[in-house]
């Protein structure tokens, strides 16, 4: 059945490696049809809007895109394009795998996903100074809201994800000891909802602070993590570093009706325009993509040949030790996943 998906190839290095990755799908025989569109930097040259209707509009009709990495104008009227998409579609959930690949690591045993919640917390933006005497910014104030809905939602989603990937078990990370209103209800809810799930997927606790000490010292005791969206935008970026860096971690937006998928880096503006760039963050994201609409089988055959791929070393990019350029690499994912089907 033929897929209909948008694709935003982005700014910088984006269209190098959204366009490794159409050519990794169609060489794995995923039917898809792209809707191409624009947003970022690439929309302001061409229509002036860094979020043109039009590209909403696909989305909506799509319900799934992948995405390269968008530079958001520096300047007033410019909202982040990534923000405003999460908003758009109330993409609640940021999924992020990471998994030791690369030969020569200091953990070769990691393999864990972040579920992150991406709406609430300390990222709704409200925030104010506070005038004391003459000084206007004597102080400021940000608000952390926790909502018992949006908590819900996260940590259910923590649960059937573990449940739907054969993992075992889920630790809830929070900060319940010292913000006991907002990461208490947090936690709370994460409580309630692991009794429902008992004896199939196993849960436990860990406090944030431990949590990121104990990340850096035996990570493959992790499994699946589910945490607050302050927590989980920093401790995925360690995740991220865990493994070999940003430009081997994807991550998935994941909303009730619509889901993105994007690297998790940037435009990476100083290698852009080289074609050296390494496509694997976004290919992996493209695998979470087809995991999603029930493509597994592809996925996981996509997914092993760019392990087979990173293993061997023979054909990568510079940011992981090699010397391949864009196309080599993909090239050389495309011969890994033949042998495969071979
Ligand atoms: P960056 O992730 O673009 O680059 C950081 C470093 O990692 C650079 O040295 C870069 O060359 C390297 N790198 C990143 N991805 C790579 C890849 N696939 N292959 C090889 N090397 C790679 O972060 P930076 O420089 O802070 O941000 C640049 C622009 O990207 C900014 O405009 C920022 O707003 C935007 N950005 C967009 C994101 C998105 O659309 N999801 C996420 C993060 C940043």
């Amino acid at each position: 059945m033929t897929l209909h998906a948008t694709l935003i190839p982005g700014d910088g290095i984006g269209p190098d490696i959204t366009e490794a990755t159409v050519r990794l799908l169609a060489a794995a025989g995923a039917d898809i049809t792209w809707d191409r569109q624009l947003a970022g930097m690439a929309a302001v040259n061409a229509v002036n809007d860094p979020m043109p209707a039009a590209t909403i509009e696909s989305i909506r009709r799509t319900k799934l895109a992948l995405k390269g990495p968008l530079e958001t104008p520096v300047g007033e009227g410019f909202r982040s394009v990534n923000v405003a998409l999460r908003k758009t579609f109330d993409l609640y959930a940021n999924v992020r795998p990471a998994k030791s690949v690369l030969p020569g690591l200091r953990f070769p045993d990691v393999d864990l996903v972040i579920v992150r919640e991406n709406t609430e917390g300390l990222y709704i933006g409200v925030e104010n100074y506070v005038k004391i005497g003459n000084d206007e910014r004597a102080a400021a104030q940000s608000l952390a809201v926790i909502t018992r809905f949006g908590a819900d939602r996260i940590l259910r989603y923590a649960f059937e994800f573990a449940l739907a990937n054969g993992r075992k078990r889920v630790t809830i990370v929070h900060k319940a000891n010292i913000l006991k209103f907002s990461q208490g209800l947090f936690l709370d809810v994460g409580r309630e909802i692991a009794t429902e799930y008992a004896g199939r997927v196993t849960c436990d606790e860990k406090i944030v602070d431990a949590c990121a000490m104990e990340l850096t010292m035996r990570p493959e005791r992790f499994d699946v993590i589910v945490t607050t969206n302050l927590f989980g935008d920093i401790l995925s970026d360690l995740t991220s570093g865990l493994v070999g860096g940003l430009g081997l971690t994807p991550g998935a937006n994941i909303g009730k009706d619509v889901a993105i998928f994007e690297a998790v880096h940037g435009t990476a503006p100083d290698i852009a325009g080289k074609g050296i760039a390494n496509p694997t963050a976004v290919m992996l994201a493209a695998c979470q993509m087809l995991d999603h609409v029930g493509d597994k089988t592809r996925a996981a055959s996509i997914r092993t040949a760019i392990e087979d791929t990173l293993r061997a070393k023979k054909s990568v990019t510079g940011d992981v030790g090699g010397t391949a350029n864009t196309s080599q690499y993909t090239d050389a994912v495309i011969g890994a996943l033949k042998k495969i089907h071979a």
